[in-house]
């Protein structure tokens, strides 16, 4: 049987949490209409209770967004609850993402509470806010680093006091894949009624982990992840769900699970939010860098010629992306030839004997050759004939 994996949006919550970025509410729309149409089950679209800003970016979210739930963050204070409620009352499906942090450190310096006041807390606002909102999520923060028997005592009285989507934070990104699986296989072997709710994974980029350790959430049990378009977040940042997303077409072998993640939507989505963060993608990001699907020596250049598959594991279009083979210091004579015939050059293999000497000494002394300077080169050779 191949299960669903639904995919929910934090970009405009634990995104917008990114040192210096602050989107402005026409941004905020524009990403959350690009999120709807990615096919995002939810979008988590701001922290009501945080200011007035985000109250009003969430009511219009909800306003405005047609197919994804709308989500509101809220800590486990009844102010934060009501924001909630009051900022999503108008969204077709409103939803609550409740907080409280359950590992020692957060609840002996942060909380000051016991074991005891934290169950108790999740069991009354859970309840109370059930009677205004069906749709709630439940976060035990720092969950990864929670006494495995008290994130099962944690969890089970959120799901019993009406919970229906159980999120599962590595906060700090410190898990492994192996420890962070080891956590859903811990609850689905713990929990009364697991398979009643959903399950998400909340993965942290710290040590580089977030998407391995959400695809081995996947592979033990969890139904949706969570995540930012581009990967953006507080520190080093949330798991990219373009990663994930593609991460499940191109091994569906593997995970044998399907997604409503329209993947051809991704380069535009991912430049709407460079372009509001004002954030580029790094040059070698998996899948939207810019180097992600272009080949510059000649050996790759040449292989690719000859089939594309045997260096690339995804066709770029895929994404919204075109391949390119940009020419440098690597480059072969095959690729050399191939841009020149693409840019009109009626170009033999014997007159690449002559060409590509050329070229091939300007490289060496230049990043990459444009084609600007490959008309040149053909220019120089023609007047020399
Ligand atoms: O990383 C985290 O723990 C969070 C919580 C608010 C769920 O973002
Ligand atoms: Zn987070």
């Amino acid at each position: 049987m191949i299960n669903k994996v639904t995919f929910y949006d934090t970009t405009m919550r634990d995104g917008e949490q990114t040192i210096g970025v602050n989107f402005s509410i026409d941004e905020k729309i524009e990403i959350a209409k690009g999120l709807d149409d990615y096919g995002v089950a939810a979008i988590e679209a701001g922290f009501p209770a945080a200011s007035q800003k985000d109250f009003e970016e969430v009511k219009r979210i909800a306003e405005v967004v047609d197919n994804a739930k709308i989500v509101g963050l809220a800590r486990m204070v009844r102010n934060d609850i009501n924001a909630v409620i009051e900022a999503t009352k108008d969204a077709k499906h409103p939803m609550i993402h409740v907080f409280i942090a359950t590992s020692p450190i957060h609840r002996e310096f942060k909380l000051h509470m016991t074991k005891q006041e934290i169950l108790d807390k999740i069991k009354s606002d859970v309840t109370f806010t059930k009677q205004y909102i069906q749709d709630i999520v439940f976060s035990p923060e720092d969950a990864t680093r929670t006494e495995p028997e008290f994130l099962v005592a944690s969890v089970q009285t959120a799901i019993d006091a009406g919970a229906t989507m159980i999120n599962i934070p590595d906060t700090v990104g410190y898990d492994t894949p192996e420890e962070y699986g080891e956590v859903f296989e811990n609850l689905r072997q713990n929990i009364v009624g697991f398979d009643a709710v959903g399950w998400s994974t909340h993965t942290h980029n710290d040590l580089g982990m977030a998407t391995a350790n959400a695809l081995a959430g996947i592979a033990h049990g969890a139904t949706e992840i969570q995540g930012t378009i581009n990967g953006i977040g507080e520190r080093a940042g949330n798991v990219d769900m373009i990663e994930v997303a593609a991460a499940i077409h191109v091994r569906h072998e593997k995970f044998n699970v399907e997604t409503a993640i329209m993947l051809p939507q991704s380069k535009a989505l991912s430049d709407m939010v460079a372009r509001a963060t004002r954030m580029p993608v790094a040059g070698n990001k998996p899948i939207m860098g810019r180097n992600a699907f272009a080949h510059e020596s000649g050996i790759h250049q040449d292989g690719y010629l000859k089939n594309p598959e045997t260096y690339e594991i995804l066709k770029p279009e895929m994404v919204g992306v075109t391949a390119s083979l940009p020419l440098g210091k690597l480059s072969g004579s095959h690729a050399v030839m191939s841009k020149l015939n693409h840019l009109g050059y009626d170009i033999t293999r014997d007159d690449m004997a002559v060409v590509f000497p050329i070229f091939k000494s300007i490289a060496e002394e230049s990043d990459l050759i444009t084609d600007e300077q490959l008309k040149r080169i053909m220019q120089s050779v023609a007047e020399k004939e």
